[in-house]
Formats: C-alpha cells, structure tokens, sequence
C-alpha cells in the first residue's frame, strides 16, 4: 500500500491510474479506524480495481468547543488495517496540504434543506465543514465511487444532494451501521464513554428500535412518539439533542407513506451519540 502525504504525489498516482483506465473506489475517514469503516472498505474493495482511503482530521467540521485536539489519532494502527483490508493508496495530507491559506477566508459549500435540521442546527458549521471537505477530496482522488457510512445519515444523504446538484461523476454508496453486542453504533468517539457509560449507551438503539416497531404497527403521531421516546432517554441520563421522524431522503418533517428513518442524537455525559433506523 503506497503512503502518500501531499496532493501532488496522490494526483501523480491517480493521474496512472486513470491512464490505464482504472476505476477507483474511495473510503474518506478521520482515521482511528474500527469495524464500521472496515466494513465501508469491504463494500469499496468489491466494487472497483483500486481502493483509495484517507485519513484526515478535517479542523473545519469541528466547532470551537468541540473535540477537534482530543479526536484520536492512531496512524500506525490505521495504516496496518487499511493495508490488510486491500487498500491500495491511502493520502495523510496535512493541513496546510489541503488548507494552505487557513480556514478563514476558504471558499465553502453548502448543501441546503437536507442540512436545515438535526446536526445543521446542533452544530452550526459543521456539515459545511464535511461537504467542503468531500468536494475537495473528490477533485483529488476522482473516484468512481465513494462509500459513507449510513451512521451519519444526515452526511449521508447531504453528499448524496451534493453530487447530484453539482454534477459530480461519483457514485455514493451507504454502508450499513456496525454494531457493538449491546447495539451501540461504532464510533471513535465512543471510547469517550466510561465503562457504566457504555452499558447506559445501550438504551439508546433499544429506543430507536420501540419506537420504529410502533411506526412499523400503525402508530402515526410522530410528535407524540418522538416525545415518549425523548422523555424515556432522560429518564435513563441521556441529555437528548434530538430524537425525530422524517423523510428518508431528504430528511424532511415526515409524511404517512414516504421512506422514513428516525434520527437522533443524545449526549451521555460528555459523549455525543447519534444514530439512527431507516422504517
Ligand atoms: O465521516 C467522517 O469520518 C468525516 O465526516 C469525513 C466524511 C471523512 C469527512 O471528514
């Protein structure tokens, strides 16, 4: 697997690749890898004649008091798995790389509606930050494809919008979630929980999935659904954020017939979980 630490190097590669007329299939991570984007390079590896990842702690998706200096890092760790699942390039930019201006005056894109709601309104800047990010990526890796986990549903779906109004010559694809035994979704943030936090984490998928199987039965009130739920997490020490019903495509307010998929999001002590069940 070749390492290659700025953009000129990677559009080097690519530049062959593309010459021999190689497709590309791309995984963009934070790094400290887990099952759940092993699993997002499985889907990739099947699907095209190169694999490509990243690993790049982007600085603009974080807000100021956000976990941007505790996010871990394990390069070496990352590196050795991305190798033993059949990456085939993986690009570690720096910031300067990708950012060699700053932040301050970068030009950004926003997707809009997907992003009014939930992570849009919880942490302002934060999915332009990811969307800025991807774009910038794509035009490096130009890949044929890109796999994201539908644990961000919301990211999800916004690069979904993302490629389609701008065109872009990329496929996305969502990878299912991966669990932990007790249905915590995986993350690199969930190392944050202390041990009594972790098995509390539980109820939070437990509650996605009674609330999904009363939709799933005829239940049609959402508002009052989404409030038992929200009342029931608080009850358990879960200082909900959101917990909500909509659209599975645009993450719109949801309507009786469409694809729907509950959302949310609860901090457990300083630990922000969100996850989410499509219906
Ligand atoms: O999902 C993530 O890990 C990040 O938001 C992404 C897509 C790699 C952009 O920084």
């Amino acid at each position: 697997m070749q390492q290659v630490h700025n953009n000129h190097e990677l559009c080097a590669q690519i530049k062959i690749w593309k010459q021999q007329r190689k497709t590309i299939a791309f995984v963009p991570t934070m790094g400290n890898l887990h099952q759940g984007h092993l699993s997002l390079l499985h889907a990739a590896h099947e699907q095209a004649d190169k694999l490509v990842s990243s690993i790049f702690v982007n600085p603009m998706q974080f807000g100021p008091n956000e976990d941007l200096s505790k996010y871990p890092r394990t390069l070496e760790q990352d590196c050795k798995a991305l190798m033993e699942h059949g990456c085939d390039l993986v690009y570690l930019p720096t910031e300067k790389d990708l950012y060699p201006q700053g932040l301050a005056h970068i030009t950004s894109v926003q997707v809009p509606d997907v992003t009014r709601f939930y992570e849009g309104e919880s942490r302002p800047g934060h999915l332009t930050g990811v969307s800025t990010i991807v774009l910038k990526l794509f035009n490096l890796v130009q890949p044929d494809l890109a796999v994201f986990g539908k644990k961000d549903y919301q990211q999800l779906q916004m690069i979904k919008k993302m490629v389609r109004d701008l065109n872009l010559p990329v496929g996305i694809i969502g990878g299912e979630t991966v669990r932990e035994k007790n249905g915590l979704a995986m993350s690199s943030r969930n190392q944050y929980l202390s041990a009594s936090e972790r098995q509390q984490s539980a109820a939070l998928y437990q509650q996605l999935g009674n609330t999904a199987k009363q939709i799933r039965a005829g239940s049609k009130d959402f508002a009052q659904l989404c409030q038992d739920a929200t009342e029931a997490l608080s009850a358990q020490g879960f200082a909900v954020d959101y917990f909500d019903v909509c659209s599975q495509k645009n993450l719109q307010p949801a309507v009786v017939g469409e694809a729907l998929v509950i959302v949310c999001a609860a901090r457990l002590g300083n630990t922000r979980l969100i996850d989410n069940i499509e219906i």
